[in-house]
């Protein structure tokens, strides 16, 4: 796999998990018992998995060379789109945290911040993904250079050898289907 093909195959296992924080909201609106300590989990796979290890690939590899080489085009949608959305998740995600906090010690209306914030992530995510997948990776494969698409395969299967080496793949594809089991 390339390193374009390895990063659509990654937006699909974090599709995985989009899925399960909507049916995990989906419980917590109708009032069924709802262990928390997943939403925890489903945040250190957003934050690790899709944040560290994907959207880190992005933007050391990828959309740096953008920037770097093509032109304002490429430079605004990885700029003004793609890093602003990156951003705009981590706060969806420090948001979720901090109501889920809240709910643990009895706040029941806390329930309310802890849907708003995991759905508008899937939301954003899914928009993200389909951008990435049908526009801004396009861009990048049609106009990057034949040596920087190749320094890409290169670097980014060095960083895939570092996470299996610690064992993160394996951890979080295992984790969405233990989440998916629950549901
Ligand atoms: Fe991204
Ligand atoms: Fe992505």
């Amino acid at each position: 796999m390339n390193s374009i093909e390895l990063m659509m195959e990654e937006h699909k296992h974090i599709k995985r998990m989009l899925g399960v924080m909507r049916k995990y909201c989906y419980k917590v609106l109708k009032n069924e018992t709802v262990d928390y300590n997943d939403f925890f989990k489903m945040i250190d796979f957003v934050r690790n998995y899709a944040d560290k290890h994907h959207h880190g690939k992005e933007e050391m590899l990828l959309f740096e060379k953008m920037v770097e080489e093509l032109d304002a085009t490429a430079e605004k949608l990885v700029n003004v789109g793609m890093m602003v959305e990156h951003d705009l998740g981590r706060l969806h995600m420090k948001e979720l945290e901090e109501a889920l906090e809240r709910v643990i010690v009895g706040d029941d209306e806390s329930k309310l911040d802890v849907i708003a914030n995991a759905i508008s992530y899937t939301h954003l995510l899914y928009r993200h993904i389909d951008k990435e997948d049908k526009l801004v990776y396009k861009y990048g494969e049609k106009n990057l250079s034949k040596e920087t698409l190749e320094y890409l395969d290169v670097e980014s299967n060095k960083l895939e050898e570092e996470a299996t080496a610690k064992g993160i793949q394996e951890k979080y594809l295992t984790l969405i289907d233990e989440l998916e089991g629950k549901l």
